[in-house]
């Protein structure tokens, strides 16, 4: 891709068309800096833009679909940001869009929601059940994306006050598939000069906001090794090689990884999650399959431990007489980079959380083993990804993602909502080029 150089043209076009007024009254001046995270929670809570994020939500939760068949999600996408007159780049990495909003021109600064759901069953009984078998947006993604275009319609509204131009990004695949890797290498993030990005959260209460500067997730990778034996009687075992037993020693050794070769001060994690092997009570089977994932906060560490984890994979099979092979599966699995975050973002973050929500309602967090391939935009330009809590006692409990009796408190939509807008707006207000920053510039602020 060339870049974004069509960009202008486009933006060029759409102000020709959409009627333009000006916003004497604007509050995205830098005069009023610190009132806008406020007006933007305002605005979002707005009953009419309140329902629209909701009755969006709720039609792609009814619909879930998975990493990078996301159509007819990215479909809705698509026809929103058409009736919000928000230029649009489709389709980037199969089911992406890359929409923008403002002046065309630097500084770029994006905002990112991911689309996809889960293989799994909602138990949920509700009006909006997934109305698909065996799928569900058990993540939250379906708010993401709701969050993100409620973000959107504020921001259009206010295009002509934009000092900057905002990248929507709608990513597809989050879920293991890796689809921000795909977006970047599409060259989505050329000219951008920060990101941001959310996720719902149970684990804190609603209008409160969880992050820290630095390692924030875990970089992750799914390995997959064949222990070949040869199968036999299992009543005369001096006849056969068994994999079974073979398995079992590789399994146990590969716990001595993180136990034994590990700092006990670094977090890392090694788990078997697949195991199968034979099917009979007296047959010993020709091979076991294992599978499972490693964890580390480091890119040294997670080298370390691929490289470790397959000596330790053939090794112990030998030991055993047994050949194995392991595959990491990269290609449609890629190794999930450590989520840093930007330390000058994170001081962003808090002035304008803590302006919107209360210094009291920002917690600092510690690193989750968990994952997100946010990390891959994280690593290419400045990005910083935070924690929206939807608890609320009084609406009964929230089950954390991944439960098939995951909800979303729809109450937190407005929050994402405007910390998104917030978050760029201010990033665009406080990033002005030299030539046309007056002196004392508030660039010193970040
Ligand atoms: C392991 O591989 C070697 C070399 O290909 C082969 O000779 C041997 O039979 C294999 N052993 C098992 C148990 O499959
Ligand atoms: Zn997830
Ligand atoms: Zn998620």
């Amino acid at each position: 891709m060339d870049g974004f150089r069509w960009v202008s043209l486009i933006f060029f076009t759409l102000c020709m068309l959409v009627p333009t007024s000006s916003w004497s009254n604007s509050f995205l001046t830098k005069e009023k800096l610190t009132e806008i995270p406020v007006k933007f929670l305002d605005l979002a809570k707005e009953t009419e833009l309140l329902n629209w994020m909701v009755g969006i939500r709720r039609a792609i939760h009814e619909n879930p679909e998975l990493g990078f068949e996301e159509f007819e999600t990215s479909k809705l996408i698509r026809t929103e940001l058409d009736k919000l007159g928000i230029a649009y780049k489709y389709p980037i990495a199969t089911t992406g869009i890359v929409g923008f909003i403002g002046t065309g021109k630097p500084p770029f600064v994006a905002i990112r929601a991911d689309m996809d759901a889960l293989a799994m069953k909602e138990a949920v009984e509700w009006e909006h059940k997934s109305k698909i078998p065996g799928k569900m947006h058990a993540c939250g993604h379906d708010a993401h994306v709701a969050m993100l275009l409620g973000a959107a319609k504020m921001l259009q509204e206010h295009r002509n006050d934009l000092q900057g131009t905002i990248v929507l990004v709608f990513q597809p695949a989050e879920e293991g598939g890796g689809g921000a890797k795909k977006m970047l290498d599409a060259g989505i993030l050329e000219n951008v000069d920060a990101i941001f990005g959310l996720h719902v959260s149970s684990s804190y209460p609603i209008g409160v906001v969880a992050a820290r500067s630095g390692p924030i997730l875990a970089g992750s990778g799914f390995f997959e090794a064949v222990i070949s034996g040869k199968g036999g009687h299992a009543a005369i075992p001096q006849h056969t090689i068994d994999p079974i037993l073979a398995a079992s020693n590789v399994i146990v050794s590969l716990q001595h990884l993180v136990s034994r070769e590990t700092d006990p001060l670094d977090s890392q994690v090694v788990t078997i999650a697949k195991f199968q092997g034979g099917g009979a009570f007296n047959v010993i089977p020709d091979t076991v399959t294992i599978g499972g994932t490693f964890r580390a906060f480091s890119k040294e560490n997670f080298m370390q431990l691929k490289q470790r984890i397959k000596e330790v994979i053939t090794g112990q099979a030998a030991v055993q007489r047994c050949n194995a092979t392991v595959n990491f599966h990269e290609d449609d699995m890629p190794f999930y980079p450590v989520t840093v975050n930007n330390k000058i973002l994170h001081e962003h973050f808090k002035s304008i959380a803590g302006e919107m929500l209360g210094t009291k309602n920002i917690k600092e967090m510690k690193p989750l083993m968990g994952t997100e391939d946010f990390s891959f935009f994280a690593e290419v330009v400045p990005g910083y990804f935070y924690h929206v809590g939807m608890q609320d006692e009084a609406q009964g409990p929230f089950p954390s993602v991944h439960s098939h009796h995951f909800k979303v408190n729809e109450d937190v939509l407005p929050y994402g909502a405007a910390l998104h807008a917030s978050l760029a707006t201010r990033y665009l207000l406080e990033h002005q080029p030299e030539y046309s920053s007056p002196k004392g510039s508030s660039h010193d602020e970040l």
